[in-house]
């Protein structure tokens, strides 16, 4: 026993920031973001914090499922920009959402969907009658340096959710990591210790674009080929590939290699940017908003990110 999509939600901060506004901040253009991103706008945090985009995408989720909050067997967050180190995003949400199940926090980077998706799959396998609230919620515009063009245009704010029921709908999931610090890290701060005697990197995320891209390509096409020869889903049979929206090259050069038409392929990237963990969760919420989902529809979705780590599922739409 696994479990199906029953409802989904998202939320998005008020302020728009187009790449015409970051030019007049950085050495950077409308026409560089555009095309060699595919980002046009982004959304990021003003007055909302992050755990009330979570709060907000959380509650869409569970109206939308019909499921209350009283009836969760459990709720993960996964994220790396959270308002509070400790408690948890997912315990606060419990707290505001009126829910009394256990609660705890990932951190997969922009995997973090796929891998909360996954570790909800072995809970349903040991317990059956369950639900489970997954949220995907990111303000990166906490971790970036806003000086710094070659990351500062990439990025943006924003939460989804799913709620999760006992059910079939989920026919592989696979996720992986390859550690390794370099190609992209965000270091916590030292606070105010006066024993540390190390150096206090800045708390900005660095990333190393090239090297990133390659095992972007690399491991989207790998992961989703695994999965697919895993369900014996041929790639024509796919309604949708949602895959991790961090550059549309990124997303071109994969579904090239995997000789999948664009035209089958779900993107925000243009609107929304890199919400990280969030991406996989705003687009198929958008996707299930726009009516695109229909029942049965058999979904690939895959991401990579920081750590850096990898997954990729393929999910029947039951709803
Ligand atoms: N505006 C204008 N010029 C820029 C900008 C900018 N915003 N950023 C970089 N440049 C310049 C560079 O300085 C360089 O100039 P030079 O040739 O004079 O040295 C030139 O543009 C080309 O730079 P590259 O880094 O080679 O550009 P590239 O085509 O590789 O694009 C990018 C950079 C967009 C970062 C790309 O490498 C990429 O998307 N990498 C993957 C990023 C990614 O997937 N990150 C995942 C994060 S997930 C997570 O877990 C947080």
């Amino acid at each position: 026993m696994s479990f199906s999509i029953l409802g989904t939600g998202s939320a998005l901060p008020e302020r728009v920031v187009t790449n015409e506004e970051l030019s007049h901040m950085v050495d950077t253009s409308d026409a560089w973001i555009r095309t060699r991103t595919g980002i046009r706008e982004r959304r990021v945090c003003s007055s909302e914090t992050v755990t009330e985009l979570a709060c907000q995408a959380a509650a869409k989720a569970l109206t939308d499922s019909g499921c209350t909050a009283a009836e969760l067997d459990l709720i993960i967050c996964a994220t790396i920009s959270a308002d509070y180190a400790t408690p948890s995003m997912a315990c606060i949400l419990q707290d505001k959402l009126g829910a009394h199940c256990p609660a705890f926090d990932i951190n997969a980077a922009c995997t973090g969907f796929l891998y909360a998706l996954d570790i909800a799959a072995g809970y349903f396998a040991r317990k059956a009658d369950q639900k489970i609230l997954v949220v995907a919620a990111e303000a990166m515009s906490r971790l970036i340096d806003w000086q710094d063009r070659s990351t500062c245009v990439l990025f943006g704010d924003g939460a989804g959710a799913a709620v999760l029921g006992a059910g079939d709908g989920l026919l592989a999931i696979r996720t992986g990591a390859k550690g390794s610090i370099a190609p992209l890290y965000a270091p916590s701060s030292w606070g105010n210790s006066p024993f540390y005697t190390g150096n206090s990197a800045q708390p900005y995320l660095v990333m190393e674009g090239q090297e990133v891209f390659r095992f972007a390509v690399t491991s989207m096409v790998q992961t989703v080929e695994d999965v697919l020869a895993q369900t014996g889903v041929r790639k024509e049979e796919l309604a949708w590939v949602l895959p991790h929206q961090a550059n549309i090259r990124i997303i071109d050069a994969a579904l090239s290699r995997l000789k999948i038409g664009s035209e089958k392929c779900l993107t925000n990237i243009a609107d929304h940017g890199n919400t990280s963990a969030a991406c996989a969760a705003i687009l198929l919420d958008e996707a299930n908003r726009a009516g695109k989902l229909k029942k049965g529809d058999l979904l690939a979705m895959t991401a990579f990110g920081g750590g850096l780590t990898t997954g990729a599922c393929i999910l029947r739409w039951d709803k």
